[in-house]
């Protein structure tokens, strides 16, 4: 049903070009992007389960962990500034990244990339130095900014720099990075726990600093974008860097497209105020704020977040809980990759459709299994082995679930549904969206899981369902569809369909156009 029939109409562009080693130098730029996002999403967690950084911030949790009188498992890490120790950085990263959308226009792709580098490397010498609660907070606020601004510019880049039959690859790939960056994260936890001395935590906060140095030694050394030059009106620079990427000299057809793309953007006045105002747009921007909205609302960073400590609320040592994170890690990193070979060859929908019908069964057997272990008290103290590996098992088919269906898709599908003139507006919303909640479940989730007890899990498969069954109504396949295409995937859909039928309809326009021009 929500699925079309559709065969493409005139073929995609085919641009000479090839791979050339200077495109390949930027996905190490693109790399050092993703890698920072994933270490951040992934460090917090294991960091806030280590009892030196415990007893140094949070003295309060701390002492609830040690206490052996307190037995409510599901209230042990119960506290706010806990969660805000993981969640300002989204928030910041919120701001940051509707800022980096006129920074990244005006200046160039270059130019953002440099600055998340700075802002990103001066937040964990903050966080690696910190010696008190706001040294931690600001030092996350700034990486926020740094990850705003990455996440703005890095996709960018490495979509305008690679030849356009790589582009889906490269953007994927993105994804990759980001599970790479949170086993990373997860492994140098494990073994910064084992650090007598109690300062292992401020290596993991200060490794951070890795990537960011990487990003900002290529921002250095890496040119702008030719479509970022043309942009702000280099165009002769913009062809000779075209040839030079290219490795061909004959680049006229794409050199021609990309001029032809800015005059069409530069007629728009307020791609805001179309995105908003105009009736055709909406299927896209419903999109871009529902995909987001339901990628957080899997439940995935109460996982990527807390695992570690969600284990130990489970009853299981630091060192093993670390482990089981850092299992955890592994099976996201390579179901992701189930996500590159299979989305241009099973489509979107049936990935989608996959994912979401697994995730629903284990998160709800994860529900059963904490509730009948721990009922609404959540006073057990002795875990048995079984019971615990079947919990881990559980969240790890959870994980793989997401990590080929909503977690990579959930950036892939939103970056190709948009037609150019609202393309970068309507991408902005879709990384603000994704941040608030992220926000909001960082913020949220601990406090949640002592109120709601097992029900957080039933909470969070009842939105599963409901996003699948959005999947399998609403969400048509983009499988190799040319973006320049993707308007007939509304216009055929059953329900979409009524919201395009409108003057301003930018196909409806051209027809008008063309017919205008016949008569002339
Ligand atoms: C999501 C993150 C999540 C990660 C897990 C990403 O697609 O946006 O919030 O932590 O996947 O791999």
């Amino acid at each position: 049903m929500g699925g079309v029939s559709f065969d493409g109409g005139s073929p995609p562009p085919s641009y000479p070009g090839k791979l050339t080693p200077y495109v390949l130098l930027t996905v190490l730029a693109g790399a050092a992007g993703g890698l920072i996002f994933g270490y951040d999403l992934g460090i917090s967690g294991g960091v806030t389960s280590m009892a030196p950084f415990l007893e140094k911030f949070f003295p309060d949790v701390y002492e609830r962990q040690q206490s052996i009188t307190s037995t409510n498992q599901y209230c042990k890490f119960n506290s706010p500034t806990l969660q805000l120790f993981t969640s300002s950085l989204y928030l910041a990263a919120l701001f940051a990244s509707l800022a980096a959308g006129e920074v990244t226009k005006k200046f160039g792709r270059r130019i953002s990339m440099m600055m998340a580098g700075f802002i990103f490397l001066f937040g964990a010498a903050l966080n690696a130095g910190a010696v008190h609660l706001s040294m931690l907070i600001l030092g996350r606020i700034l990486l926020g900014i740094g990850i705003g601004f990455a996440n703005q510019s890095v996709p960018l880049y490495l979509s305008e720099m690679s030849p356009y039959n790589y582009r889906g690859r490269f953007n994927i790939c993105f994804q990759l990075m980001i599970t790479i960056g949170i086993l990373c994260a997860n492994l140098i936890n494990f073994g910064t726990a084992k650090i007598s001395g109690g300062w292992g935590w401020r290596l993991s906060l200060g490794l951070a600093g890795v990537p960011a140095v990487i990003i900002l030694i290529a921002s250095f050394f890496l040119s702008d974008t030719p479509n970022s030059m043309v942009q702000r009106g280099r165009e002769i620079e913009a062809k000779a860097l075209l040839k030079r990427i290219r490795g061909v000299d004959d680049v006229d057809a794409e050199f021609n497209d990309m001029l032809a793309a800015k005059n069409e953007a530069d007629l728009v006045e307020s791609p805001w105020r179309n995105l908003f105002g105009t009736k055709c747009y909406r299927p896209q921007l419903a999109m871009s704020i529902l995909i987001p909205f339901f990628q957080q609302f899997t439940g995935i960073n109460v996982i990527m977040f807390y695992a570690p400590v969600l284990f130990q609320s489970l009853g299981f040592g630091s060192d093993a809980s670390l482990i089981s994170s850092v299992i955890t890690g592994v099976v996201n990193m390579f179901a992701t990759g189930v996500s590159i070979y299979g989305s241009d060859r099973w489509g979107r929908r049936s990935l989608f459709l996959e994912g979401g019908v697994q995730m629903f069964i284990f998160q709800s057997l994860i529900a059963g299994l904490i509730g009948w272990r721990f009922g609404v008290s959540g006073n057990v103290t002795d875990i048995p082995f079984w019971f615990a590996a079947v919990v881990v098992v559980c969240i790890c088919v959870y994980v793989m679930g997401f990590a080929w269906s909503w977690g990579p898709l959930g950036w892939l599908y939103p970056s190709e549904i948009f037609p150019l003139e609202v393309r970068s507006a309507a991408q902005s919303v879709t990384v603000a969206v994704n941040m608030a909640f992220t926000f909001i479940v960082g913020q949220c989730f601990l406090t949640m899981l002592c109120s709601m007890k097992y029900g957080l899990f039933i909470f969070f498969a009842f939105f599963v369902a409901v996003m699948t069954l959005f999947c399998y109504f609403f969400m048509p396949e983009t499988k190799n569809i040319p973006i320049e295409e993707m308007t007939q995937v509304w216009r055929s859909h059953w329900f979409w369909k009524r919201f395009m039928n409108e003057p301003n309809d930018p196909v409806n326009k051209a027809i008008a156009m063309s017919k205008l021009r016949d008569r002339v």
